[in-house]
């Protein structure tokens, strides 16, 4: 998911929660297609845009954030320009899955979890992606790539430099 042109001020991200809360009515129903938008729209949902909607669906904000946690697909710190994906599910992990997440930690110089300071990239681990015949797969950017080794991993974070 590339987060290039994301709003950077406060302002700017307050504008945008507006935007989308503007095609919502307010209906409780709506949390998660309004949360999903907002990522969409800013990459994460930071504390002020939770705070807004929050507001917008007249829920405590507490009870927000406890859905939304529940959701793996929610983030609530920035992430990269480039999300780096690696499968840590069983059909990958007796492939060699360990080797490719300690390359792509040791390449990017980041451990799971985290982004890098120039917000290139985000490194996450995923517990499968349902692509286990590719075995071992990395998702770039949603886009899916099997049978990795370290060499492919190099190759692949060089190709996107
Ligand atoms: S275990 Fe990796 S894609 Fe299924």
């Amino acid at each position: 998911m590339s987060v290039s042109g994301s709003p950077n001020t406060k302002q700017e991200m307050a504008a945008a929660v507006d935007v989308v809360l503007k095609s919502f009515k307010g209906d409780k129903a709506e949390l998660i297609p309004i949360l999903q938008q907002v990522q969409l729209k800013l990459g994460y949902l930071p504390q002020e845009a939770m705070r807004k909607i929050a507001g917008f669906l007249r829920v405590p904000e507490s009870t927000l954030f406890g859905v939304a946690t529940f959701y793996a697909q929610f983030k609530f710190v920035p992430v990269g320009r480039n999300i780096v994906k690696v499968c840590r599910g069983t059909g990958c992990y007796v492939k060699g899955a360990p080797r490719i997440l300690e390359e792509m930690e040791k390449l990017l110089g980041i451990k799971d979890g985290s982004t890098t300071k120039d917000m290139e990239y985000s490194l996450e681990t995923v517990a499968c992606f349902g692509s286990c015949a590719l075995a071992p797969v990395v998702v770039v950017n949603d886009r899916v790539y099997g049978r990795m080794t370290p060499e492919k991993a190099r190759e692949l974070i060089k190709g996107k430099e």
